[in-house]
């Protein structure tokens, strides 16, 4: 491959990702109210070994050194998410000034290092005061969060040129509603369907509320973010077909139907039974509030097979044998990536999109001696989901950015601190942070603006280290 075939077009953004209750830790500092995050770690048995966000990496008090570690890295973009129940301590009315300070001085400082900031509001932390009130279930969430939208973008509406409402919707619904392995933890068949409407409704409630101010005139950009993993069918048999079908409705059509064609799929409600209701039709119209661009996030694929005991959906994902998988289990598939962009420009007409995550956990020590840690694998994984995203843009969709998941080693919700998926080791017994080979290597793929990807992936050896 020729370098030429490996750049990226110009003013492509480099960056990596990471959110607030994964990595801030002090989750109460300052006045701000409990998130469901830190009630739901707070209950016995939820998270890997009772493990919490209290400290996390301490980015609370570190965010100077992590900036710091970024430009070192040489990111030209990130994205971070805003702790809400930090601004609005009970979710509405009061602001809490604190809260609002903290992340205008995290804005100021990139902006000051030429770090292009992109800013999620709502990556999984509701404040616990709303879901005392049904949380994504009642349907005047949707004002909720569009109040505390305004709010941020009235704070930081100056500074900010790239807001994201509303990280992985299939992630807060199939979590926190349907199965309960995230918070807040509940499994039901009823209330899916209810807060995925909600949380569409909320996110089209926010981009009203950017459109009401002076923002987008001024050339700030809104979107979401979604996660999409290809469902394909195991084996050519009808039954598995069926089942990739339906899988591929509950993850991933499920929202952007609904958000690109004002309906959702036919197989909800055969997947749902009587779980599913009837939706008013003119909340479409707010679903479908025009945005500016929208986020990927993309780690894996589904094989998918049919089996009866799979509630609700009928189909469960299998191994594949040819495969390599990551720690936690997720198929190594980076023609994935392309597949999706290209079936995302499909369903969304020219619409400008993002990488919003992309990235793996390996297994990896708890702590480094020396300089750098070594990670072969994640380097290889990032060079060919990286290449996936340039043949995308080869074949006409129109990629502006790539954000690696994740700056940082973090809490990987209930799989706790165990699983790593950083650029950066983060060793949790002294908050030393050390770069991966990984990080080198992105730092020369985002300097040559993907040229670098021409070769096949360095050693580490072979690196030039960051600058201090
Ligand atoms: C989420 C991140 C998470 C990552 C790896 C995404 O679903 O947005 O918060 O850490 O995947 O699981």
């Amino acid at each position: 491959m020729k370098a030429e075939d490996a750049r990226f077009p110009e003013g492509f953004l480099w960056g990596a990702a990471t959110s607030a209750y994964q990595i801030e830790g002090s989750p109460l500092a300052d006045g701000a109210g409990a998130s469901i995050w830190h009630r739901f770690s707070h209950t016995p048995g939820r998270v890997f070994e009772n493990q919490t966000g209290d400290v996390a990496c301490d980015h609370y008090h570190r965010f100077a050194e992590d900036i710091e570690w970024m430009r070192r890295v040489g990111l030209s973009a990130y994205r971070m998410s805003v702790s809400w129940s930090r601004i609005l301590p009970s979710g509405y009315g009061r602001v809490n000034a604190a809260g609002l300070d903290f992340y205008a001085r995290i804005i100021d400082l990139l902006l000051a290092n030429g770090i292009t900031p992109m800013v999620t509001l709502y990556h999984w932390d509701l404040p616990a005061a709303l879901d005392d009130r049904g949380g994504w279930t009642n349907p005047v969430v949707a004002d909720w969060f569009a109040n505390y939208a305004h709010v941020m973008f009235g704070a930081l509406g100056d500074r900010v040129p790239l807001w994201a409402t509303i990280n992985e919707p299939w992630v807060i619904v199939d979590g926190g509603y349907l199965h309960g392995a995230l918070a807040p933890g509940h499994r039901s068949l009823f209330e899916p369907p209810l807060a995925a409407h909600n949380i569409l409704r909320a996110h089209g409630a926010a981009v009203r509320a950017f459109r009401s101010g002076p923002w987008s005139a001024a050339g700030a950009k809104i979107g979401i973010v979604l996660n999409f993993e290809p469902k394909d069918p195991a084996t050519d048999r009808p039954e598995d077909v069926a089942a990739a079908k339906r899988a591929d409705a509950q993850f991933n059509r499920h929202y952007i139907d609904a958000l690109f064609r004002g309906r959702y799929p036919d197989d909800m409600a055969e997947i749902y039974g009587e779980g599913w209701p009837e939706f008013p039709a003119e909340d479409f119209a707010l679903i479908q509030e025009p945005m500016d661009f929208m986020g990927i996030n993309y780690y894996s694929r589904g094989l998918t097979v049919a089996d009866d005991d799979a509630w609700p959906t009928r189909a469960i994902k299998v191994i594949n044998p040819d495969a390599e998988y990551t720690a936690l289990g997720w198929e190594v598939y980076p023609e994935g990536l392309k597949r999706v962009l290209l079936w995302a420009k499909e369903r969304c007409g020219d619409l400008p999109l993002y990488v919003t995550e992309n990235g793996a956990a390996f297994e990896e020590p708890s702590t480094v001696a020396g300089g750098l840690l070594a990670d072969p694998r994640r380097m290889a994984y990032l060079r060919e989901h990286i290449l996936a995203v340039r043949a995308a843009i080869a074949e006409g969709v129109d990629v502006r950015g790539y954000f690696a998941w994740s700056l940082l080693d973090n809490m990987e919700w209930s799989h706790g601190y165990a699983t790593r998926f950083g650029l950066l080791h983060v060793d949790y017994a002294n908050q030393k942070r050390t770069p991966k080979g990984s990080a080198l290597y992105y730092r020369k793929i985002a300097r040559t603006n993907g040229a670098a990807l021409a070769e096949a992936t360095p050693e580490v050896e072979a690196l030039p280290a960051l600058p201090s």
